[in-house]
């Protein structure tokens, strides 16, 4: 199987560009229609698993419209968004307003970056966090490498993304999910089955969360673990950099 919008190698990022820049106003909604809203419960899993309060710096990598990131400026810490697509951007911008103020939360940053080349210095965040985006990278490993790199000592790092279920009758019932009926879906409210047959494509094409968790453990990385969420249909990746 092949798609438009997955091209191995150097073009790679372009055509990742091309994709959400083609989706941002639709990608909220599409998001709640195809999990059926779960995907708000994962991600608030995400900021809890990082663990910040009011005096922690967290970075949100691929932030996209900024879900993750808001969730994590709720819970008090300075947050950084980052993302190479502008058009997510503007749609993370718009919903940039903390609903109450008195609660000390501040509005998180967003900037316009590679999570391949992250412009900040080492040991610089307590959590990284990621949501449905290494497996967008031109190299899953080197995002992950970025994401060692810039957290502190005892940093947290947390990976959520598409996994791969061990069950053989479920991986089945749940790609044939992926391959027909979200295509048909980012069709009918999106305009773009393409871009919604990209999730199977990329999917095939990154190990997800038993890669994520190995290369974790390369990176010497402590108390790693996998939490499997609809049967490993997704995946959480958590582990701590160590002290
Ligand atoms: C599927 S969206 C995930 C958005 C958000 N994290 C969420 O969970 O809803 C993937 C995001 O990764 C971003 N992205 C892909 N490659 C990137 C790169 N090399 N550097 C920064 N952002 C990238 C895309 O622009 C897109 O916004």
């Amino acid at each position: 199987m092949s798609n438009v919008f997955y091209i191995p190698g150097e073009q790679r990022a372009a055509k990742v560009n091309d994709l959400f820049a083609a989706i941002a106003r639709r990608y909220d909604l599409l998001n709640d229609l195809q999990s059926f809203g779960l995907h708000r419960q994962w991600k608030r899993r995400v900021a809890e698993l990082a663990a910040v309060q009011p005096g922690h710096r967290a970075l949100d990598l691929c932030c996209g419209t900024g879900d993750i990131a808001f969730a994590l400026a709720r819970r008090g810490a300075a947050v950084t968004g980052l993302d190479f697509s502008p058009s997510m951007l503007d749609v993370a911008e718009s919903r940039n307003k903390i609903p109450d103020p008195k609660s000390g939360a501040r509005n998180p940053t967003f900037i316009q970056d590679d999570a391949q080349q992250i412009p900040f210095s080492d040991g610089t965040f307590d959590a990284v966090t990621v949501g449905y985006g290494l497996r967008n990278l031109t190299s899953w490993e080197k995002g992950l490498d970025e994401m060692h790199r810039v957290a502190k000592p005892g940093g947290r790092l947390v990976v959520l993304d598409f996994g791969k279920p061990a069950n053989d009758l479920w991986r089945k019932i749940y790609f044939g999910h992926l391959r027909r009926s979200v295509p048909f879906i980012g069709r009918l409210f999106c305009g773009n089955a393409d871009a919604y047959a990209y999730i199977l494509e990329s999917l095939k094409h990154y190990p997800a969360q038993l890669g994520v968790a190995e290369k974790m453990r390369e990176l010497k990385l402590v108390n790693v673990r996998v939490i499997n969420l609809l049967g490993g249909a997704m995946a959480i990746n958590y582990g701590e950099k160590a002290a």
